[in-house]
This record gives C-alpha cells, structure tokens and sequence, in this order.
C-alpha cells in the first residue's frame, strides 16, 4: 500500500460509559495498555513500514489521539497526519477527506482503509491478504476484506459472493446491515460473507465512482480546493479548520458502505485468512478480557469487570460490570444490545 486511513471518528454508544461523547471507543483498553486505535496503528505500519497514515478523527478528540501517536518512536511520528473532521458525517466523508489529503501527497496510490474498532491476528495472514487486496485495487476494483459468517448478525455488512478474480471474487451484490430474516437467509445460503469493515481503494476510482454514485457527498469536497491548516506536534502533523467547516455544512452523512459498496459494479473481495473481530458491544468485549481493576470475587462467576473504583462481585454469575467516567453499567452478558439505549438517555438528560 502507498497510503493508510484509519478511521477513528465514531462514537461507539455500545460501548457506554466507556466510551463516551469525550472519548470513544478506540480508546478503550483491550490489550495491557494498548487501546484499539494503538492496534489500528501497528497493523498499518505491519502493511508498510513507510507508509504515511492519515488518522481521521473528530476535531475534538485531536488531543486524545496525540496521546497514542506520543507512544510512537521519533521517526514513525513523522508518517502520521492527525486530520481532525469539524462534525462527524460517518465513513464516506472521513474516507473522501484521507482519501483527498493522501492524493495531494502521494499522487495517485491505492490506500488501505482501516477502522480503529478491530482485533485481528496474526499479523502476518493480514499483511498478506492486503497485499492480495492491493493487486486488485491496482487493476480497477474497490476491494473489501470478507469474514465466514457465524451468526446472523444484522450489524454488519453482507457480500454476496461470486466468481474468481485474481486471488479475490467479484463482489454479485453488497447489503448493509440487512433486517433479521434476511441476515438469517444469507448465513443458511452460505455464499454471503460479512464485511469486515476494511478496505483498499485506488484513490482517484475512488474519487471518481463516490462522484458519480453519492454526488451529495463528493461535491462538497470537489467544489473547494480544500485548503487545511497545517501545524505540528511532537513530530506529528496536524491538519484542521481551512475550508473543512464548509465542507461539512454541506457533505452529506452517510457510510461507504451505502455510498458506494452497495452501488458500485465494480466491488471484490478478499477472504480473511485472518481472524477477526469486532469489538462493537460488551458482549464481544467480555469474550476478549475478564478484569481490569481492583475487583473482589466470593461464589461468582463468568464475570467482567471494567471500573476505575474496587469492586466486590458476590454470589452473582455472567455480568459485565463497568465503572467509567463516573458513571456505572450493570449488565447482563448477552444483552449488550440494550446499551445504546442507556447512552442516549443519559445523553438528552445532560
Ligand atoms: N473519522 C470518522 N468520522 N470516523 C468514523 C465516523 C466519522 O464520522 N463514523 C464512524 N467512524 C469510524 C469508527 O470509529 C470505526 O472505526 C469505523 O469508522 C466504522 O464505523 P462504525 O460506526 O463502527 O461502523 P459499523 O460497525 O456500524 O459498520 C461497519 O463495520 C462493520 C464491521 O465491523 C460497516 O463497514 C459494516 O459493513 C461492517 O460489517
Ligand atoms: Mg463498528
């Protein structure tokens, strides 16, 4: 790859109250002390020791991500660009705003997409399937990272399969987070894979298909010259303010996937031969990390503690208990669904 993008703008109300307004969830711990943006970080420098990474990331958490790119050694400070978005529009235009600032450095590349809410291993079966990825975006395609599906999530995005193409398939048909049923008759079908959320683009097909397809969303970009100002921290730079307020007044919000992998013909896959997840609720989480804090257990069991306070589990089974950013979630393991709406109704009550 020539380029990265790591998108690490979204809220993550599943998440609450780790993940909060002021700081969401790829910084919440998940290996030691590396949070998930730390991850997204290594995995892009594991694709290309030399690539720059464009961090696109909401204005307000600049500081919180300075923060991860500080644990950095000197000379990989000088390939990240924090590019701070004044309002969060969802994935098109996070990616159309890396995707226009790697252009304007790397002339015309093909960039590796990355999402800052993943776990992946090993490494290497992940460097080798975006190389594979790169090849196709090289010869006209947008590709996408496709995972064997395990349940019928309705959460992600669903590819439906078809022939061989180089080492990937064309995509036949993409569908963004489909109703229960037919999520379900996609999983018994078996030639549906889900959407891991990754991509490669060739920046300017990008640019030129997102014009074409969501003309709402490109427009706002291509009809300034995208002046941002420029500055740098420690080594970083950073990239904010300029023409993007505009921008942004008018960019519609709207995800890639239904902006253009749902529209686009000329979609591939890849097939993982890594694996993967997805730390999207408190359930995942909970199969990935028992107790982080001071934490007491008498006749309990299959429980996971996140909490800045001690706390004292008895004679209670399979709860997530999480004290963060003095607020506190009880939940019971497999609800992890029910917590978005906790975090909306403390939300319209502050
Ligand atoms: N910069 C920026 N700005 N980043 C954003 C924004 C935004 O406005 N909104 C979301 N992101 C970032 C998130 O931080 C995350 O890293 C990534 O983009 C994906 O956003 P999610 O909001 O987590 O998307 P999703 O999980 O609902 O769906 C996507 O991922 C699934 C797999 O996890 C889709 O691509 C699905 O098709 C896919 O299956
Ligand atoms: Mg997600």
């Amino acid at each position: 790859v020539d380029a990265v993008i790591i998108m690490a703008g979204g809220r993550g109300t599943r998440l609450w109250p780790a993940s909060v307004e002021d700081s969401p969830k790829q910084f919440l711990p998940v290996e030691g002390e590396k949070n998930l943006l730390d991850l997204a970080l290594e995995r892009a420098f594991a694709c290309n020791p030399n690539t720059p990474v464009f961090i696109v990331t909401g204005e307000r958490y600049m500081e919180k991500t300075l923060s991860c790119t500080d644990k950095l050694e000197k000379n990989r400070k000088k390939q990240v660009r924090v590019v701070g978005e004044p309002a969060g529009k969802n994935t098109a235009p996070a990616i159309m705003l890396g995707m226009l600032m790697a252009e304007k450095e790397c002339g015309n590349c093909n960039v590796l997409v990355l999402t800052a809410d993943h776990l992946i291993k090993p490494l290497d079966a992940f460097v080798a399937d975006v190389e594979k990825a790169v090849e196709l975006s090289a010869s006209g395609y947008h590709v996408a990272f496709g995972i064997r599906p395990s349940a019928p999530e309705t959460g992600y995005g669903y590819i439906h399969v078809g022939e061989k193409i180089m080492s990937g398939r064309r995509v036949l048909e993409f569908k963004e987070k489909p109703d229960e049923l037919t999520a379900l008759a996609y999983l018994k079908d078996g030639s549906y894979l889900w959407n891991s959320g990754m991509f490669v683009f060739n920046s300017s097909l990008f640019v030129r298909e997102l014009e074409k397809l969501s003309p709402d969303v490109a427009a706002a970009f291509l009809d300034a010259d995208m002046s941002v100002e420029h500055d740098y921290r420690d080594g970083v730079s950073l990239y904010y303010g300029g023409d993007l307020p505009g921008i942004y007044a008018k960019t519609e919000s709207i995800s890639v996937d239904y902006a253009l992998m749902e529209k686009t013909s000329l979609a591939c896959v890849v097939e993982a031969g890594f694996e993967w997840s997805d730390v999207g609720s408190w359930d995942e989480y909970a199969s990935l990390a028992s107790v982080t804090g001071q934490v007491f257990e008498a006749e309990s069991s299959g429980c996971t503690v996140l909490s800045d306070v001690p706390v004292a589990l008895c004679g209670v089974d399979n709860l997530v208990v999480v004290f963060k950013n003095n607020r506190l979630l009880v939940l019971k393991k497999g609800k992890g669904q029910l917590v978005r709406d906790a975090a909306e109704f403390f939300d319209k009550r502050k």
